[in-house]
């Protein structure tokens, strides 16, 4: 990777303070990008902005709390106290503890409540991070939000009704921001990942899981937290300068096919 590909920019990542947040501020920060990780996990965010540091780069924890508007507009006011800017934006953040997600199941017996967690840290907080952080984009002469949505968003199953359809209207947020700002040089991408192993996933999921769902994955492997960093390290440099509004699966090819056609298959012999 070209390390001074974004020298003098500056990126906010939200929920950075482990897994693909993390994974991601790495590598803003390896391709020069000074970083703010925002995370309710401020524990976690200070541990690897601190890490950051000590590897020669630049970078600050932030508290955020996604659900609270002043703690976004706290954000967008100390990014400019610090940097003076804002370039990259990335929405990692979301309501993924296992109670909410657990909790998110078939639509009949499914709470008020949690379906407001749902959209509440996940559509809203994405929505009010854009409002407070791309007008300094705009001052700044443009920028480049990555929203992180989901495989999820763009199907139907059995479970997460709630999360997945957060996630799908962040895809129609993506599009709406690409409208209202591409003239004022603000991009806006959605990346939509697959199954990616995070630590707590291998941790919590059971090993012939994961070879099943590495099974139905059209390349080798499960993806990793750095698959989702190099897409991100792409859309918000020049590269990807002309791509706007796109929603960007990286999944090994999971939402590509049908999964089910290469058992009918065999089964037919
Ligand atoms: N891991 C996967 O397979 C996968 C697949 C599809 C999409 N995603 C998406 O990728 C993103 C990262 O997922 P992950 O697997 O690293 O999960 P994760 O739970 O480690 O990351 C979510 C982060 O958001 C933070 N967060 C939660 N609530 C918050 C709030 N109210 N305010 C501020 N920060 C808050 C958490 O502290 C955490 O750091 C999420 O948006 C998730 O929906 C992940």
């Amino acid at each position: 990777m070209d390390s001074k590909k974004l020298e003098g920019r500056v990126a906010i990542v939200s929920g950075s303070g482990a897994n693909i947040g993390e994974a991601c501020a790495r590598a803003l920060a390896a391709a020069g990008a000074k970083v703010v990780l925002a995370d309710i996990n401020i524990d976690g965010a200070t541990k690897v902005a601190k890490d950051i540091c000590d590897n020669g780069g630049d970078a600050f924890a932030y508290r955020l709390d996604l659900v609270d508007e002043e703690s976004i507009r706290g954000l967008a006011a100390a990014v400019v106290e610090r940097y003076g800017r804002i370039d990259i934006l990335h929405n990692n953040a979301a309501d993924t503890r296992i109670a909410q997600m657990a909790a998110d199941g078939p639509i009949a017996e499914l709470t008020a409540e949690v379906w407001d967690r749902a959209y509440t840290v996940n559509t809203r907080g994405t929505m009010l991070m854009i409002k407070h952080c791309v007008p300094v984009m705009v001052k700044g002469g443009g920028g480049s939000v990555i929203n992180t949505s989901s495989g999820t968003s763009i199907l139907g199953d059995v479970f997460n009704p709630a999360y997945s359809s957060s996630k799908a209207a962040i895809n129609s947020l993506t599009r709406n921001v690409a409208a209202q700002f591409g003239k004022q040089n603000v991009r806006c991408n959605a990346i939509l990942p697959g199954m990616i192993v995070t630590p707590l996933a291998r941790e919590m999921l059971p090993e012939a899981t994961l070879e099943m769902l590495e099974r139905h994955t059209l390349l080798p492997r499960l993806g990793r937290p750095d698959d989702i960093a190099g897409a991100v390290v792409f859309l918000a440099s020049d590269d990807a300068s002309f791509v706007t509004g796109q929603l960007f699966s990286v999944d090994g090819g999971i939402t590509t096919h049908q999964p089910f056609v290469g058992e009918v298959l065999a089964q037919m012999g």
